[in-house]
């Protein structure tokens, strides 16, 4: 049988006590200059030293040297107050959570009154102060206060708020705190080395992160671990497992599988969580901690070493690969969406669903509309054109770009020479210039006419029956971020707009190639009889043109088909049999098709002020 390795390692002194040091000092240096107090309340989270401190005070005030900052360590005091000692009979400890009421302050008030046995002082520590009835408190009020002159007290407790304001008042009141991690790591190296255990790497970065702060506890889920272990040597999987942790190698999976935008190994990856029975939550944990700790290597360099202690470089390599493979706005996006997800898994009744939900979030950010999400998207199209240079001064130079363009992005576009057959004349003339952005990240018609066998093998491989569809089309126009395609046929734009999101899996396909996110303007391969089709006369419609840009390109979305649009604009010609002309034939029907086309792909509404309908 051993001692729980925090009990063997109770510090006995201040100097050996770690990340205390705004308690330690100060009471060092009074202990030294001799100006004690009467009584003290040490405060904080648990395992960080209150006991243990209270302890060391009332060694070093009964040392036979002392009062001293440093306990001699030999005398009988010391010797009977050290880790292994017996207690000595003028330090009193009182575990004021089973002696908490007025009774038994009414006896510590009377052994107080007793001289002490031997020492200097008579000291009552009364730990965990705040089980102490308020009663109990008041009962000991007068003799705190004004104790006599060889009564010291030492409250501690985890909840200072608990203890009654007039006993706070009367103590000098030291708050403890969580000890950082980096101190953490070292102590726990030093103690690992001293006990002569040979830990794998990461392990104890793993046991910090877990103790969050708490020395007993980070010592106890040592003290497991090795106890755990076979030959006197820690390995990483049992302790990650042990501890619940995501194992950095399914960690790695995953983000590689995110940076390479692989969604079917990040669901793959995924699965493997569920599967492996990790609780999805401690996963987006950990996947947040992994991107937080990307992103500061991509933004300190190399200096990451030093910022993120506890990672073996072999680690820091692969994961400096893995931070270039983002680029600084997509990982603060990704972490955004982690973050976002793990507020929201709270409670949640399928966790899982969340967090696939999440990962679809951080695939596509073209999803988000927030200016993060925006530079992750100029960040990508960057990277495929070689353009984003990847250093640090770029990010400050795409938010630039973001928000010129999205002050830009709205009524940007125009219905320009090209006009769609049968759009009637006067509207389509009157053109809404607006400064067009500059096609974003430089990608031209060319570059699309280019890319269009990917795209659309690209939008094979997502949806036959898009592909069906989008086999038809033709590129004719790119300005903005407004992309004209040419349809055979009304029925091809029909089944454009309705076949199961076509137009989106066409944006998607895109958007994965080019790195740019597309508004749809379509155009109808007008036969030459269609031609001379406008039948309206030209007309300019000054009107509406000032108050509103006649013909903005929406994007095709069927849901995005508002019934407002329908309400507010005429009746569909369908459904309005009396607009149809009984004698303009071809050109009116072209005509009535031009206005559909008007109101549902662009979204404008077409002037009712014609005479003849
Ligand atoms: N600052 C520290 N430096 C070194 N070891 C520490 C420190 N704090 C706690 N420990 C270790 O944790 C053990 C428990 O500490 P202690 O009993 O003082 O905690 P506490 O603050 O009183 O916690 P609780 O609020 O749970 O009573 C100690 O035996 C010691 O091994
Ligand atoms: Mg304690
Ligand atoms: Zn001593």
């Amino acid at each position: 049988m051993v001692t729980a390795l925090y009990r063997r390692y109770r510090p006995e002194t201040f100097a050996e006590l770690i990340g205390q040091a705004q308690v330690t000092a100060p009471l060092m240096t009074a202990l030294r200059t001799d100006r004690v107090n009467h009584a003290y309340l040490f405060s904080g989270p648990r395992g960080c030293g209150k006991t243990t401190s209270a302890r060391i005070l009332a060694r070093c005030l009964n040392c036979a040297e002392g009062p001293t900052d440093t306990p001699c360590g030999v005398c009988p005091s010391c010797v009977e107050l050290s880790r292994d000692g017996s207690g000595s009979l003028d330090v009193v400890e009182i575990d004021a959570a089973s002696h908490n009421g007025v009774d038994d302050a009414r006896d510590l008030r009377e052994r107080a009154i007793f001289a002490p046995a031997r020492d200097r002082y008579k000291i009552f520590i009364l730990d965990e102060a705040h089980m102490v009835t308020p009663q109990g408190f008041n009962a000991l009020l007068k003799i705190v206060e004004e104790p006599p002159a060889h009564v010291k007290f030492i409250f501690a407790t985890t909840e200072p708020d608990k203890v009654i304001g007039t006993i706070r008042s009367r103590t000098h009141h030291y708050p403890f705190r969580l000890v950082p991690p980096a101190q953490m790591l070292e102590y726990l190296e030093q103690l690992c080395s001293s006990e002569k255990v040979e830990v794998a790497p990461g392990v104890l970065s793993l046991v910090v992160r877990s103790g969050g702060g708490s020395v007993r506890d980070s010592l106890s889920l040592l003290d497991q671990l090795i106890a755990g272990s076979e030959g006197g040597k820690v390995e990483y999987d049992r302790a990650a497992a042990l501890l619940g942790f995501t194992h950095a190698a399914l960690l790695d999976e995953v983000v590689d599988a995110f940076a390479a935008k692989n969604s079917a190994q990040v669901f793959a990856s995924v699965d493997k969580v569920i599967q492996t029975g990790q609780d999805p939550r401690r996963f987006v944990e950990d996947l947040l901690e992994h991107l937080r700790d990307l992103i500061v290597i991509l933004s300190v360099g190399d200096e990451a070493k030093s910022v993120l202690r506890g990672i073996p470089a072999d680690e820091l390599e692969k994961m400096k690969t893995q931070a270039l493979g983002f680029g600084l706005a997509e990982l603060t996006h990704a972490a955004e969406t982690v973050n976002a997800a793990l507020t929201e898994m709270s409670g949640a009744t399928s966790p899982k669903l969340h967090l696939e939900l999440m990962c679809a979030k951080v695939l596509v950010p073209s999803s988000d509309q927030t200016e993060v999400g925006s530079l992750a998207r100029i960040e990508r199209l960057e990277r495929r054109i070689g353009v984003g240079s990847g250093d640090a001064a770029s990010p400050a130079a795409s938010v630039a770009t973001v928000q010129a363009s999205t002050q830009n992005a709205t009524p940007v576009t125009r219905i320009g020479s090209e006009k769609p057959a049968g759009v009637s004349a006067p509207k389509a003339e009157k053109i809404t210039e607006v400064s067009a952005p500059a096609g974003i990240g430089g990608v031209t018609l060319t570059q699309f006419k280019d890319s269009w066998p990917n795209i659309l093998t690209l939008v094979n491989k997502k949806s036959k029956a898009a592909w069906m569809v989008a086999f038809a089309l033709s590129v004719v126009d790119f300005a903005g971020d407004v992309l004209t395609l040419k349809f055979m046929s009304q029925k091809d734009l029909d089944s454009f707009k309705n076949a199961s999101g076509a137009s989106e899996v066409l944006r998607g396909a895109i958007m994965d190639v080019l790195g740019v996110q597309v508004k749809f303007k379509a155009q109808i391969d007008a036969k030459p009889e269609d031609a001379p089709a406008p039948a309206a006369p030209a007309e300019p419609a000054p009107v509406k043109a000032d108050t509103k840009p006649m013909a903005v390109v929406e994007e095709v979305e069927p849901q995005d088909q508002a019934p407002a649009q329908e309400v507010a604009a005429a009746p569909e010609p369908k459904s309005a049999p009396e607009q149809k002309s009984r004698n303009s034939g071809m050109a009116d029907e072209s005509a009535r098709y031009g206005e559909s086309l008007l109101r549902e792909m662009l979204g404008a509404e077409p002037m009712q002020d014609k005479n003849g309908k």
